[in-house]
């Protein structure tokens, strides 16, 4: 069976997360249906000076890449990740805002991204929401935590600085390294806390 997942993309700030998450996913999955909000592309352009197709086109110029990237329309229903049956090793959102957030916390599945969070709750599949705003309200956490008990896992935009990134990309994947992994995929350039100190020592 081939690997398959999917990638949304809101209009959240920090529309970097979901270009790296894409690029990565390309060398990880062979299919990747990406979905890109309509606030989704305005934040992208405003602040990657990217239009989707301009997007697309440089990630698949990026070089000979194990996946294919297909565009789903997010208004686009009959899509197939808007059904149950179109199986796949999960989905991730990044950024996540608060609007999409809260539309599939209360089981609002207006659009694509929506609907296809929607579906990977009822079919038990990772849903990884890479949430985006702050300060939190009460209306937002609480969300966030129905999204939590109902088995999404809440991973924020929260780079690590313990590896001392040295670039914003850097310190993007950080995050997004984390959400391929809960997607189940082996990522060799992920960075473990303190795992190279262990080895040299055990060497000596
Ligand atoms: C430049 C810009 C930045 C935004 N940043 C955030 C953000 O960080 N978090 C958030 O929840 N909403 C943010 N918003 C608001 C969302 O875009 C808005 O709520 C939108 O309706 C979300 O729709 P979507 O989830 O369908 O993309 C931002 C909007 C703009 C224009």
């Amino acid at each position: 069976m081939r690997h398959r997942v999917v990638i949304g993309i809101t209009g959240a700030s920090g529309a970097i997360y979901g270009v790296r998450l894409v690029s990565l996913a390309l060398e990880h999955f062979d299919e990747v249906y990406l979905c890109v909000s309509a606030l989704g592309r305005q934040v992208l352009e405003t602040e990657m000076g990217l239009d989707v197709a301009e997007m697309t086109r440089r990630l698949r110029d990026a070089g000979p890449s194990r996946g294919e990237l297909i565009l789903a329309d997010p208004d686009d229903m009959f899509s197939p990740p808007a059904s149950g049956s179109f199986r796949h090793s999960g989905m991730a959102i990044a950024p996540c805002s608060m609007g999409t957030a809260g539309r599939i916390a209360s089981g609002v599945s207006d659009g694509l991204i929506a609907r296809a969070g929607d579906v990977c709750l009822k079919e038990r599949r990772p849903l990884v929401l890479i949430v985006r705003e702050t300060p939190l309200s009460v209306v937002h956490l609480r969300n966030l935590t129905t999204l939590a008990e109902a088995g999404a896992t809440v991973m924020p935009a929260c780079p690590a600085f313990y590896h001392h990134p040295r670039t914003i990309e850097e310190a993007v994947d950080t995050v997004v390294h984390r959400a391929l992994q809960h997607l189940g995929a082996d990522v060799p350039g992920a960075r473990e806390w303190r795992a190279e100190d262990q080895t040299v020592k055990g060497e000596g």
